[in-house]
């Protein structure tokens, strides 16, 4: 079975209704290849979910940023995976290296982020990422490794995972990993997934590449056997996304 490409973009912390609106209304007009080939997920921030989600056409999906980690409550500020399944929000991205580094967020606690929201019916983002101190120790397929054991520990079925592997030295920098570095990396946790969950799994699992991801490189990162998809920041502001969906081709 193949797997399906997989095309997200993270707005992050950015946007305007006015800026968010005209973002959809290019989404909207973008000439793009079908559900069966692309599988595309925006992330707006939590307070334009509803306004993206009423306006977004149909075939592209929205997720969200990030959820609690069980079932809401007396927690200030937080929103649970319970509201995003009542707003009829699909998708959540989990454990972004931003949150893991600005929040500290634990390897432990995304894993049980992870299961918990797959538990109420999300689908999960999940990502996963060495620093440039790491990469440069020669410790990235530990540390990837790492992050991904504590995620299945916690998950038995990944059918509505999405693995992202974002080194954070190439987040918002404008320096992407090359084609070769990115395709050894998800070839390892592929690996790893094959050793440590099940082949089905492994074989099964969308790993997408984030990190500086643009128009101009998303068609030789694309081509890797092993990158079957991306996860966009920057890029997924600008008209440019529509290229990088382009390249599922
Ligand atoms: O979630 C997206 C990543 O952090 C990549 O961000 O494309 O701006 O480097 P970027």
């Amino acid at each position: 079975m193949g797997r399906k490409f997989f095309v997200g973009g993270n707005w992050k912390c950015n946007g305007t209704s006015e800026e968010v609106k005209k973002i959809v209304s290019t989404l909207n007009a973008g000439e793009v290849p079908s559900e069966d080939v692309v599988e595309v997920v925006v992330s707006p921030p939590f307070v334009f979910l509803s306004l993206v989600k009423s306006s977004l056409r149909p075939d592209f999906h929205v997720a969200a940023q990030n959820c609690w980690v069980k079932k809401g409550g007396a927690f200030t500020g937080e929103v649970s995976a319970e509201m995003l399944v009542n707003l009829g929000i699909p998708w959540v991205i989990l454990g972004h290296s931003e949150r893991r580094s600005l929040l500290n967020e634990s390897n432990e606690f995304v894993g049980d982020k992870v299961a918990y929201a797959l538990s109420k019916g999300l689908k999960v983002i999940a990502c996963v990422g060495e620093t440039l101190e790491q990469r440069e120790s020669g410790s990235t397929m530990d540390v990837v490794a790492a992050q991904t054991k504590a995620i299945a520990e916690r998950v038995s079925n990944w059918t509505d995972v999405v693995l992202a592997y974002e080194p954070v030295w190439a987040i918002g920098t404008g320096k992407v990993a090359t084609p070769a570095q990115a395709q050894e990396v998800h070839f390892e946790l592929r690996k790893w997934l094959q050793v440590n969950t099940s082949p089905e799994v492994a074989a099964t699992t969308r790993i997408i590449y984030g990190g500086s991801v643009s128009g101009a490189n998303c068609k030789e990162l694309a081509a890797k056997p092993d990158v079957d998809g991306f996860l966009v920041g920057g890029a997924s502001l600008k008209p440019e996304f529509i290229d990088i969906i382009k390249s599922a081709e």
